[in-house]
């Protein structure tokens, strides 16, 4: 049976028009609502954790742009922190975690734990799911695993991946030990986040693109590929979006090699490449530059344009190449979706 919601329509491999959208970090502080409730909270990480706030913060971007999707309120750090490693969020530093050094560190972790601690996560999808119309689908989510393990290995964001790439270089047996422990631990969360009403899911690999060819074989595509088949062997009919952030010609073989059922591309991929590469595999996410949505204007107006032009005849979901930035004026964001209808 074929869903009724249109983004659920397109990742089942159909043209959909409109094209359906919603945007990455479609909640956040770019949204005044969201800078009020996120202050009630102590940190982020409580905030996350409380369902209360966590359901209205994905209802917030809803009620302002008719998106086709909501996504789950959280962040892919639920996961570390389930596995017992101490993650902190500094207001402007961005997160800060107990940078996990040598394979005792490793084996300390606890993924026996993951779905408990996590309890509030599955908690709020369910308020989310209940809280949408017939039309709006639910994306849950989850890190991919060699991202994950970046802020666990590097401590914090902003870095180069100096540590985890030459941990991965000098020791992969060891290194790849971690990645089976994310690998079975997210897959164990995401089949919890379907069974409490996730219609769809995403995985972000947004630091894919630091790696060589054979490593991005090694630590993106195998951990996604058997995530995508385990989630699958439980829930066949959930689709699920990789995002192997700046993965450039690579991106087609993690869309042949994973399975999922799109790609989510960034700014940089050129859009007559995907669209005779990539659309034929599976249906293509994207790929609005953050920066030129903030910017708004007349190139906000002429990239959408393209995108359409390029991506709107096949199977596609409209968004961004990464997620909305926080000094973006929301009325760019309505400008898009308004864009996007006008050409039905
Ligand atoms: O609207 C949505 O997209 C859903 C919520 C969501 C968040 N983080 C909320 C968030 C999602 C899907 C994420 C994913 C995420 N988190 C990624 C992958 C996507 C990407 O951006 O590459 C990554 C790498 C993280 C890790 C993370 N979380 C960082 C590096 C930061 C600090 C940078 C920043 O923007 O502050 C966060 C914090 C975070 N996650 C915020 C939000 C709304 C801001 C925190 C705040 O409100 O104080």
């Amino acid at each position: 049976m074929t869903s009724s919601k249109p983004f659920l329509r397109a990742l089942a491999g159909d043209t959909v028009r409109p094209a359906p959208v919603w945007m990455m970090r479609q909640a956040g502080r770019y949204l005044p609502e969201y800078r009020e409730l996120r202050i009630q909270a102590a940190n982020f990480v409580d905030f996350c954790f409380t369902p209360s706030m966590a359901i209205e913060a994905t209802l917030q971007p809803l009620r302002r742009y008719a998106m086709n999707a909501a996504i789950l309120f959280s962040d892919i750090l639920v996961i570390p922190h389930g596995l017992g490693q101490d993650v902190a969020f500094r207001e402007g530093e961005g997160p800060v975690l107990d940078a996990i050094t040598d394979a005792a560190g490793i084996e300390a972790l606890q993924p026996g734990a993951v779905n408990e601690r996590l309890a509030p996560v599955f908690e709020t999808v369910r308020g989310v799911k209940a809280a949408l119309d017939e039309k709006t689908a639910l994306i849950g989510f989850a890190g991919a695993p060699f991202t994950v393990a970046l802020y666990m290995i590097e401590g914090r964001g902003g870095t180069e991946g100096t540590k985890i790439r030459r941990w991965a270089a000098e020791a992969p047996d060891e290194f790849g030990r971690l990645i089976d422990i994310l690998s079975e631990a997210t897959t164990a969360y995401l089949i919890e986040q379907i069974e409490n009403g996730a219609e769809a899911l995403q995985l972000f690999d947004s630091w894919a693109g630091l790696l060589p060819e054979s490593m991005f074989r090694r630590w993106v595509i195998a951990p996604n590929r058997r995530i995508v088949e385990a989630v699958k062997a439980a829930h066949p009919n959930i689709p699920i979006i990789g995002f192997p952030r700046n993965a450039g010609v690579l991106y087609r073989d993690f869309a042949v090699e994973t399975g999922v059922d799109g790609v989510s591309i960034d700014a940089t991929v050129p859009l007559e490449w995907a669209a005779e590469t990539l659309q034929p595999i599976c249906t293509v996410q994207g790929n609005l530059d953050n920066h030129v949505l903030l910017s708004g204007g007349e190139t906000l107006e002429a990239e959408v344009g393209r995108i359409l032009d390029a991506f709107g005849n096949g199977r596609f979901v409209f968004n961004l190449g990464h997620g909305v930035l926080p000094p973006t004026p929301p009325e760019h964001v309505g400008r898009v979706v308004d864009l996007i209808r006008a050409r039905a």
